[in-house]
């Protein structure tokens, strides 16, 4: 009997939900309390309107992921588009994909989920209003995909005398037009992307702008482009055979060597792989210029004089705007919290270190409700878009039962705590480590359960040697998990070409960093040679191709 698939929200998260359901001949319902599809990728402008935004995009915004690596895998995005894209661009992209595969006539739109509960047989029971008609209603599924975003309530910090302030206060959520601070003096909080952002655009009208950065120091700071290459430029040679810990090296002074930082600025003392880089190309001028002051974290805010005092002992006066770019919390508010966060005793052993616990198995799958699954609760090098779209191909697989079932609760929990204790291990305390992901190792892991992993030599054996190049040293866009297996598609391979074609036009750099790579595989391979390493080596590859 076919299954029902609830899904909630029609952003880029539910709709590969609803095609993945499609494709595997599951019977999906997507709930989007919108009228539109996008989630937070539709942009309005709210800024003369009385309301609360359902977005938190604002106008000036440029995707911090590039296009070869945002895209769905099976529907690339257009190659001549440009590389970092305008909210316009996203949405309209996204109407394109929702068209290509007639997924609108599957989403129940103005719908609110509002309790999701588990029934004793295991299935789910939604309640949901319809906003236009004021009705409350409910539905029995067989299971729930969750794909209502975590970017929807703001996390507001508390400092002494906000209250007492009299200039205006708000949290980038609201934040929509640089426009409406001219010739304001705006102190942003926060050192993360929308911070960066935020505090840029407005250097163009506002009269001053500062930031404050709670740990007194500047976070790594990735240009969106770097020698050449878009900053999130990963090829599967290099991804696998130099360890992280030297990537993050290279890719270090590859930062310190291209910007000069004022020299009283405190700089990043833990190493790039263990931070979430913010991404920013314009910062370091602005920085240079002093249209950006940075200040460390708040001590109080004093009505007097709309003064702000920092924990320095340093005062700003006649501020203007306060604007908290302070992130979000991990919410789902249709459903009993345990049922994300493992409970109480989970959620206070890693609450000290990561603040938002989510207790997911592959970051998809609460160990004691294997029946409902969180799309997109991730945050890595990559990009959310087809990180989603792995997701529900990982999904709706073990839905149809077509691929190998989940382990037991107690395997998929040793498997949290690992992840977690990895975490711990590697990367700094912070609100966001707890959801970090590695691109391209998820995805590789993940496409080889749904079966469409893209092995090197079946590569090889299938394409031939140039493509096999372009495969193993061109980047690893999520085109490639459509080349071999479960929902290859044709066009996979052309694609793949033109988009690396595209990158390498615009590198200049690209063939020669592309021969450097050869170069130095022939060097290291001498090397080992001397102390009979390249026969283990050849032995290791060996077994590896023919698992
Ligand atoms: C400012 C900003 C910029 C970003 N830039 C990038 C980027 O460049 N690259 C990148 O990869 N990622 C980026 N991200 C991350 C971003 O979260 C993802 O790109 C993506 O939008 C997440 O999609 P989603 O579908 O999971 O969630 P959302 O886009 O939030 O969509 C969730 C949908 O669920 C609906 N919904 C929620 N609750 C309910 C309910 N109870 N009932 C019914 N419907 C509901 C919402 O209306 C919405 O349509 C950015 C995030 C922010 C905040
Ligand atoms: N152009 C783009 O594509 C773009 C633009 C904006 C946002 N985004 C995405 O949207 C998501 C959210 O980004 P975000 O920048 O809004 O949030 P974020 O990444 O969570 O960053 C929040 C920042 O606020 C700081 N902070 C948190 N609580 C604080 C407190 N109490 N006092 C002082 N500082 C505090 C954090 O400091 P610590 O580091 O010390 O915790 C961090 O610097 C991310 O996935 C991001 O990539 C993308």
């Amino acid at each position: 009997m076919a299954k029902y698939v609830a899904i909630i929200g029609a952003g880029i998260s539910g709709l590969p939900a609803i095609k993945q359901c499609l494709d595997s001949d599951l019977i999906p319902i997507c709930f989007e309390q919108n009228s539109f599809i996008g989630g937070l990728w539709r942009y309005e402008d709210i800024s003369e309107k009385n309301k609360e935004p359902y977005s938190t995009m604002y106008k000036g915004i440029l995707t911090n992921t590039s296009k070869e690596m945002s895209t769905y895998s099976d529907f690339p995005i257009p190659a001549d588009w440009p590389t970092y894209l305008n909210h316009s661009y996203v949405e309209k992209y996204i109407d394109m994909y929702a068209e290509n595969f007639n997924l609108l006539p599957h989403i129940k739109f103005n719908t609110t989920v509002l309790k999701v509960s588990i029934l004793p047989d295991k299935r789910w029971k939604v309640q949901y209003i319809i906003q236009t008609e004021n009705k409350e209603k409910e539905e029995i599924f067989d299971f729930v995909m969750v794909c209502s975003g975590h970017h929807r309530k703001p996390k507001l910090p508390e400092f002494k005398g906000m209250n007492l302030f009299k200039g205006k206060q708000l949290h980038s959520y609201k934040y929509k037009r640089a426009i409406d601070f001219e010739n304001k003096r705006v102190l942003v909080v926060g050192a993360g992307n929308s911070a960066m952002d935020i505090a840029v655009e407005l250097t163009h009208v506002a009269s001053q702008v500062y930031i404050s950065i709670r740990s007194g120091k500047l976070p790594w700071i990735t240009p969106r482009f770097l020698k050449g290459k878009t900053r999130d430029h990963i090829n599967r040679f290099s991804a696998y055979i130099i360890p992280p810990s030297i990537r993050g090296k290279i890719k270090e002074n590859s930062i310190i060597k291209s910007f000069l930082i004022p020299s009283h600025l405190k700089l990043p003392t833990d190493p790039l792989i263990a931070t979430l880089p913010t991404i920013n190309s314009e910062i370091f001028q602005c920085l240079a210029a002093g249209t950006i002051i940075v200040k460390p974290n708040i001590k109080e805010l004093k009505s007097e004089n709309n003064q702000i005092e920092f924990v320095d002992g340093t005062i700003l006066e006649n501020i203007d705007v306060v604007i908290y770019s302070t992130g979000y919390y991990i919410d789902y508010p249709f459903l009993e919290k345990h049922i994300y966060t493992g409970g109480d005793e989970i959620e206070q052993m890693y609450e000290k270190d990561f603040h938002d616990v989510v207790w997911l198995y592959r970051s998809i799958f609460p160990p004691k409700y294997p029946h409902i699954a969180f799309i997109g609760v991730a945050l890595g090098a990559g990009a959310f878009l087809p990180i989603s779209e792995m997701q529900t191909r990982y999904v709706t697989g073990l839905i149809k039962g077509s691929i190998k079932p989940l382990p037991s609760q107690n395997e998929m929990e040793i498997s949290i705590r690992k992840y977690y204790e990895n975490i711990r291990k590697n990367l700094c305390k912070s609100a966001r480590s707890g959801i970090r992901l590695s691109y391209l190792p998820y995805m590789d892991a993940l496409s080889k359960e749904v079966g469409c992993y893209p092995h090197p030599y079946e590569i090889f054996k299938k394409f031939g040697f140039n493509f096999w190049k372009l495969f193993m040293f061109g980047m690893a866009t999520p085109i490639q998990y459509r080349l071999l297996g479960k929902d290859s598609w044709e066009g996979a391979k052309d694609a793949i070409s033109l988009y690396n074609k595209f990158s390498f036009k615009n590198s200049i750099r690209g063939s020669r960093s592309y021969k450097s790579w050869i170069y130095i595989l022939i060097v290291l391979l001498i090397l080992l040679n001397r102390n009979g390493g390249f026969k283990k080596l050849i032995n290791v590859y060996w077994k590896i191709f023919n698992k």
